[in-house]
């Protein structure tokens, strides 16, 4: 285990387990269809590259990235284009590809976005799914764990970008980040690429 972790959350084992399941049952939901997965940079792309080879169906991959503007507290919900999806989606069955799904600000205007391009089908799969009050409500149609209200880290997700490459998620020490800056404050006042 990294020396910064103070717990494994979920293992290696128990992410690629849930992944092979999630794989399946959207092979079977979305069968006959061409599906769109559509990744948001950065968090997500461990997750997206397990989950596309656990899907059996024709398959595009795209990504957006897309940063949250954010007071000291949380994101406000207003969010920046940094990179756009390649092309139209009025002719795609798009599934969105989220790493986690927090206050469901960031989510929330995507999926408003995307609707107006009028896709075939639009939906949400989050590897992770905080148990919190959410500010907006989203509909999650696939989620892989739900996850205590903490901030964690790995297979994707960072802190100050680091951490990215575990291949487990776990609990950040907290001797790692200073009184100042929790993770949680300094992530959502970066308005931070994710
Ligand atoms: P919302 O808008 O749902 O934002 O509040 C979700 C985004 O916030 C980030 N996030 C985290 N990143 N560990 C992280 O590394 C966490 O525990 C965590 N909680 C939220 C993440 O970028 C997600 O897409
Ligand atoms: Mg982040």
């Amino acid at each position: 285990m990294h020396q910064d972790i103070e717990e494994i959350l979920l293992s290696e084992e128990q992410l690629q387990e849930k992944i092979a399941d999630l794989g399946k049952q959207i092979t079977r939901d979305y069968a006959g269809d061409h599906l769109l997965l559509l990744g948001t940079l950065k968090g997500a792309v461990p997750f997206i590259a397990d989950l596309a080879r656990a899907i059996e169906l024709p398959l595009e991959l795209d990504y957006m990235a897309v940063a949250s503007y954010g007071n000291s507290t949380q994101s406000s919900g207003i969010v920046r284009i940094i990179k756009d999806l390649e092309g139209p989606i009025d002719q795609k069955h798009v599934l969105i590809i989220e790493d986690i799904i927090d206050s469901g600000l960031t989510l929330h205007y995507l999926i408003d976005l995307l609707k107006r391009r009028n896709p075939l089908s639009l939906k949400v799969c989050s590897l992770l799914n905080k148990e919190r009050l959410r500010i907006k409500d989203v509909p999650i149609d696939y989620y892989g764990f739900t996850i205590p209200d903490k901030f964690v880290v790995g297979y994707g997700l960072d802190y100050a970008q680091l951490y990215r490459n575990l291949p487990y998620i776990g609990i950040l020490k907290p001797s790692v980040y200073s009184e100042e800056a929790t993770p949680e404050k300094t992530h959502k006042s970066m308005a931070e690429q994710k």
